[in-house]
């Protein structure tokens, strides 16, 4: 029943010879899961569509039928095999759907099967793609996005929205991702867990670091301003704290400098300090390490002067005088491991931005000299400080780059160990 691939699957894809569910549930957008489901089928996936009742109001099953690997499946009953959610559950290597409703990511952040699509998701082990389109306030309601928490706690990858025209014609944020932003994200899904079921095997089980020595830095510094008083950030610690806890997994021996208050991991040499001159002192003690992981959000600038005593009200004159805090520019840390790299050393910044970000990355990582940036969007939903998910794109020295979708922070951490210890090979 497939059509003709119009680009002939390689070897290489990712997607070769892998057994995809494809879920559309009712949207306007269910027409572009028409478009993904032609990408994946091109990219030599085995399609298997599942609609619910309310996507075939908008896209006809007969469109499905002619371009998937199978025909589609709408119901649990009156089809030709009497348990099809748990068979398609465990055929899957992947499950995605595309376009989710509020209505389906609720149901299956509540564990409620009310068809074959929540069913299959409820009785499948693969890996779980979810990719949103509802209009805006339903995106941003709070029981929608504590549902794509739930879900993102769970380890399923959402791959979030975008801005622009939804049904009726209002514009915002909603409009489900485009098809190849999602063969994207599906893709590195698919990577990865060929990453770690590689990793899983007996002789090379996820040991890539042993021997390694692994410098990471986690949290945001404190500025002091007199001994009360501090100028600081929202950097809660938790990505770089997942990068220590991954690495010491793996194998490495590892140093976590740190500035946030959370536990140290088991097995982990901790380091406390305080300011960016505390912890430009204690990274460049451990600067001879294999990888250096930059994850804290160092302050840029801090008081040229510590007053030594509290500043009372009023001690610069009458009561309503107010003192003038003159800031001076802090180290670069990461610059400064960059102009001094050693052989076969990799490091890794992380760029915390809320514009231009790709654009920026990009540009830290070869001002730094570095091998691996992070660039995360903290403005994004689901991303940034304090939050157990993160959403970022992985960016290598050699132009490679890399988009993942909203996932927990050790699965980031994960990854970017990956890209360090393909880089060491
Ligand atoms: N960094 C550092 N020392 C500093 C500032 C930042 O080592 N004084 C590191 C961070 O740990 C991070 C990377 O540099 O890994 C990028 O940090 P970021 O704050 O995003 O960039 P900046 O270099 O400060 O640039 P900008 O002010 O333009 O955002």
């Amino acid at each position: 029943m497939t059509e003709s691939a119009g680009h002939p699957a390689s070897d290489q894809s990712p997607f070769a010879g892998r057994r995809v569910v494809l879920g559309v549930s009712g949207g306007i957008a269910a027409y572009k899961a028409v478009l993904l489901c032609r990408l994946l089928v091109d990219a030599g996936a085995h399609v298997m569509p599942v609609m619910t009742a309310a996507a075939q109001k908008f896209v006809g099953r007969a469109t499905f039928d002619a371009l998937a690997s199978e025909r589609v499946r709408t119901s649990m009953f009156g089809e030709d095999d009497p348990i099809p959610h748990t068979t398609l559950g465990q055929r899957a290597d992947v499950v995605i759907v595309a376009p989710a409703t509020a209505r389906l990511i609720g149901s299956y952040a509540a564990g409620i099967s009310d068809g074959l699509l929540t069913a299959t998701l409820l009785a499948t082990q693969a890996p779980v793609v979810v990719c949103p389109a509802m209009h805006t306030e339903m995106w941003e309601h709070p029981a929608v996005q504590h549902n794509l928490d739930v879900l993102a706690g769970r380890g399923v990858h959402i791959v979030v929205p975008t801005d622009g025209r939804l049904a009726g014609g209002d514009i915002g944020t909603g409009r489900l991702a485009e098809p190849e932003t999602i063969f994207e994200a599906v893709a590195a899904v698919l990577a990865a867990e060929a990453a770690a079921d590689h990793t899983r095997q007996p002789e090379s089980k996820r040991d890539d670091f042993t021997g390694m020595t692994v410098t990471v830095t986690a949290g945001g510094t404190r500025e002091a301003i007199d001994p009360v008083r501090f100028i600081g950030n929202r950097s809660s610690g938790k990505q770089g704290y997942a990068v220590a806890t991954a690495a010491r997994d793996r194998g490495a021996a590892v140093t976590l400098i740190t500035s946030a208050s959370l536990p140290a991991p088991a097995g982990v040499t901790e380091v406390r300090v305080e300011s960016a001159a505390e912890m430009e002192a204690a990274v460049r003690e451990r600067s001879g390490a294999d990888v250096i992981v930059m994850a804290a959000a160092v302050a840029d600038f801090r008081p040229a002067d510590v007053a030594p005593h509290k500043i009372k009200k009023g001690e610069l004159g009458d009561a309503d005088t107010v003192p003038q805090i003159v800031l001076e520019q802090t180290t670069d840390i990461l610059a400064g491991l960059g102009a001094a790299k050693l052989a076969g050393q990799v490091l890794v910044g992380f760029a915390a931005e809320t514009a231009d970000v790709l654009d920026n990355a990009a540009d830290k990582l070869a001002r730094k000299n570095l091998d691996v940036m992070v660039a995360n969007d903290v403005s994004a939903d689901g991303a940034g400080f304090a939050h157990d998910t993160n959403i970022v794109t992985i960016l290598l020295a050699d132009g490679t780059v890399r988009p993942m979708s909203k996932c927990s922070k050790r699965e980031v951490a994960d990854a970017v160990l990956d890209a360090v210890a393909a880089l060491r090979r």
